[in-house]
C-alpha cells in the first residue's frame, strides 16, 4: 500500500476520495454510496454519472435515508437515485438487479450520522463485509474508497482493520493507497481507496 504525505482533516479525507472516485466516473456509470448519512457523497456522485447514469445509495437508518432524499430533491437530483435503506454487509442482495462487475466506483464514509444519533455507528465486521460485497460490484478500473474515522470510540479499531483488510488485498487485480501518513495526528480521518485493474 502506497502512503502519500498531506495531513488529514475529515474535509481533506472526503475531498480527497472524490477527486479519486471523479477521476474515473463518467457519465452514464453506475455507482454507490454504501454509508448515505446525509447525502453529500450521494448529491456528488448523481451530479458525476449524469442524467443518463444511476446511483444506489444504501443506508441503515431511516434517518439518513430521508435526510439523502430530502438533499436529492432539492437539488433536483432524485431521478439518477434508487435509495434503499439496509446494512451494507448485504450489498449484493440490496442491489439484487445490479450484476456483479459492473458499478464504477463504491464510496463508505464510516462513523455515525453527523447530527444524528452517535452511538450508531459503522462497526468493524458489518464494514469488512460490506468492503467485500462492494468489490465484487467492482467494474475493471473502477474505484472503491472509504473513509476512516480513528477520532470516535470504536472509530481506531475500525481504522486498523479497514487498513489490514486494504494490505492484504494489495495484488492484482486490486491496487490500494492509503492518503497523508506524514504529518497525520492518529486520530485524523484518512482515505483508503482500491482501484480494480482496467484490464482484469
Ligand atoms: C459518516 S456517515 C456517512 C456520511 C455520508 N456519506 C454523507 O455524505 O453525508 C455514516 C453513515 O453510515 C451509516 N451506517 C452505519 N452502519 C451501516 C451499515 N452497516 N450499512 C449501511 N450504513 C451504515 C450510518 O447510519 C451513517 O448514516
Amino acid at each position: 500500500m502506497k502512503h502519500g504525505s498531506r495531513s488529514g482533516s475529515p474535509r481533506h479525507a472526503v475531498s480527497l476520495a472524490h477527486r479519486v472516485a471523479g477521476s474515473v466516473l463518467r457519465e452514464g456509470d453506475l455507482a454507490v454510496d454504501a454509508t448515505a448519512g446525509n447525502g453529500h457523497d450521494t448529491v456528488f456522485l448523481a451530479r458525476a454519472v449524469g442524467a443518463a447514469g444511476k446511483v444506489f445509495a444504501i443506508d441503515l437508518q431511516s434517518a439518513a435515508i430521508e435526510a439523502t432524499r430530502a438533499r436529492l430533491d432539492a437539488e433536483g437530483l432524485s431521478g439518477r437515485v434508487v435509495l434503499r435503506r439496509g446494512g451494507h454487509e448485504r450489498l449484493g442482495t440490496l442491489l439484487n438487479e445490479v450484476d456483479p462487475g459492473r458499478v464504477t466506483v463504491v464510496m463508505l464514509n464510516l462513523g455515525y450520522l453527523p447530527g444524528g444519533d452517535k452511538t450508531r455507528i459503522t462497526r468493524p465486521a458489518t464494514t469488512l463485509s460490506g468492503l467485500n460485497e462492494a468489490l465484487r460490484l467492482l467494474a475493471p478500473g473502477g474505484v472503491l474508497t472509504v473513509v476512516c474515522y480513528p477520532g470516535h470510540p470504536g472509530g481506531g479499531e475500525e481504522a486498523r482493520e479497514v487498513r489490514a483488510w486494504a494490505s492484504a488485498l494489495d495484488a492484482e487485480p486490486f491496487r490500494t493507497f492509503e492518503d497523508g501518513a506524514t504529518g497525520r495526528s492518529k486520530t485524523a480521518p484518512f482515505l483508503v481507496a482500491v482501484k480494480k485493474n482496467p484490464d482484469s
